[in-house]
């Protein structure tokens, strides 16, 4: 079975890790300071701050950018359950925007009009390593005064012209063990804001600046220099694991029939966390691909409006009929760097003949 995912963990991972374990020094330290000025400089911007997972950093930026009680925050539901739940944590409220149908990310033309005012932050989700139209959520986020915190779980490397995802507003990465690089568990967040920076390391620590002298009521959402150092490891790896996840994809795009891709626009750089396509009868499409030896994973299977945590919070009459239709017909396929050319060849062989035998998505869908 070629599998969805494939970490891969190198001699160097191995000798870094093996190094901060030898050290004594397990906890949050200088590894991970170097990560994150590594990671910030990579990014192109002044600050970034590493914690344990790509959750608490979407909760840390909320959090570090204002977000509380009363607020509202736009997202879409057509994305992890954690885009959600990371503002139900800080005691705001998702109002959801559907996303657009050529990107699978926001419908910009959408989000004015979901701006209240208790809209306090919106937060544009880059699904599957494509960024948001983040240029044109930053105009609107300046002009009616919200803090722009993108999930950028999935984007690491992504770029619209030359700047990167996670370098307009918050940016907040995970560095799960099946994201374009990994730490093990772990996250970041990005910004060129020197407050939000300051408030985010001071949440991040129990609020302490010094030591048992408490601030605020802060959490503990560190990373250890054990994760720092794979992620050391790992960050000089990605232009090239990004590189070849690119190629692959655009294998895909030219060979594969009978099947629909999200649209990518001029000067966008996609990093291809995941290969997705839209089908025609989708579990069966799955299911005959498991049978010719391919491995699919299905991003998002609910929409998460319809998830029940959020049907008890009265979402369930909210209709986002792009997202719901989404959640039916898409699969992603392996498009991981390790792949091998016979690999890749495999898949592009099996999608096609399943393509054929199950026909084309009808058109009454596809408009
Ligand atoms: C879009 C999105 N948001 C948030 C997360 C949460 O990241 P983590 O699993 O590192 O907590 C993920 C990761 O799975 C994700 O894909």
């Amino acid at each position: 079975m070629i599998p969805i995912a494939r970490p891969q963990m190198g001699d160097e991972e191995k000798e870094l890790v093996w190094s901060a374990m030898s050290s004594g020094a397990l906890a949050q330290g200088a590894r991970v300071r170097e990560l994150e000025e590594r990671f910030a400089d990579f990014i192109g911007v002044p600050h970034a701050v590493a914690t344990s997972s790509g959750t608490t950093a979407l909760h840390l930026a909320l959090l570090a950018s204002e977000v509380g009680q009363g607020d509202e925050v736009i997202t879409v539901p057509f994305t992890f359950f954690a885009s959600a739940s990371t503002i139900l944590f800080t005691g705001a409220r998702p109002v959801f925007v559907d996303v657009d149908e050529a990107s699978f990310n926001i419908d910009v033309a959408q989000i004015e009009a979901a701006i209240t005012p208790r809209t306090r932050a919106i937060m544009p989700v880059s699904l599957y390593g494509q960024p948001a139209d983040l240029p044109a959520i930053a105009e609107i986020a300046e002009r009616r005064g919200l803090a722009l915190v993108e999930d950028a779980a999935q984007s690491h490397g992504a770029s619209i012209g030359d700047r990167r995802s996670g370098s307009w507003g918050a940016g907040c990465f995970s560095f799960y063990p099946t994201k374009n690089m990994t730490t093990g568990e772990g996250g970041i967040v990005t910004t060129s804001d020197a407050a939000v920076a300051d408030r985010a390391r001071l949440l991040r620590e129990h609020g302490m600046r010094v030591r048992y002298r408490h601030e605020i009521v802060g959490y503990n959402f560190r990373m250890t220099d054990i994760h720092a150092s794979i992620g050391l490891a790992q960050l000089p790896k990605l232009p090239a694991y990004n590189a070849r996840r690119r190629a692959i994809a655009a294998r895909y795009d030219r060979e594969l029939q009978g099947v629909i891709a999200p649209h990518v626009a001029p000067g966008v750089t996609h990093v291809y966390h995941q290969y997705t396509i839209r089908a025609h009868r989708r579990d069966e499409f799955v299911e005959l691909l498991k049978e010719r030896g391919v491995g699919t994973g299905i991003y998002y299977p609910i929409p998460v409006h319809r998830q029940k945590p959020m049907l008890e919070l009265g979402y369930g009459d909210q209709r986002f009929p792009v997202s719901e239709r989404l959640s039916g017909e898409v699969l992603s396929i392996p498009v991981h760097p390790s792949l091998t050319d016979d690999e890749v060849d495999s898949v592009i062989a099996a999608v096609n003949a399943v393509a054929s035998e199950l026909g084309p998505l009808p058109a009454a869908v596809t408009a």
